[in-house]
């Protein structure tokens, strides 16, 4: 059941326990495609599953990691990296985004409830 908050829409995409640690995947949360995280820390995080860079939805497939205190994910196709908690693109490696398309990747607040995880999906504006 999702549950509406004053921010967004809180849906229930799959039980932590199928979250394999650093292994992405990839899931399609209300017609959007979303790429999710479990880091070996055990904190869960969620970005698009779009590469701005190359157009295409592979993020789930890319490399974990981390910059100093900021966990990361990189990009399958041409590497670039991004941070996991902002979305910020931390190195473009000399690239310009596909056109129309930002070069940070969106964020989706993450809750853990009773070993299910919730993604928060903004409400469209
Ligand atoms: S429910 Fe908290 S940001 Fe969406």
């Amino acid at each position: 059941m999702n549950a509406i908050t004053p921010a967004g829409t809180l849906v229930a995409v799959c039980a932590y326990d199928d979250l394999v640690p650093d292994l992405g995947v990839a899931a399609l949360v209300d017609g959007r495609q979303v790429a999710i995280f479990r880091l070996a820390d055990g904190s869960v995080h969620a970005v698009q599953n779009l590469c701005p860079f190359s157009g295409a939805h592979v993020m789930s497939r890319g490399i974990t990691g981390s910059r100093g205190e900021v966990p990361t994910i990189a990009s399958p196709v041409y590497k670039q990296v991004f941070s996991l908690i902002t979305g910020e693109c931390l190195a473009t490696m000399d690239k310009q985004p596909a056109p129309g398309l930002d070069p940070n990747l969106a964020t989706y607040p993450v809750t853990l409830d009773n070993g299910q995880v919730n993604i928060c999906l903004p409400d469209a504006a």
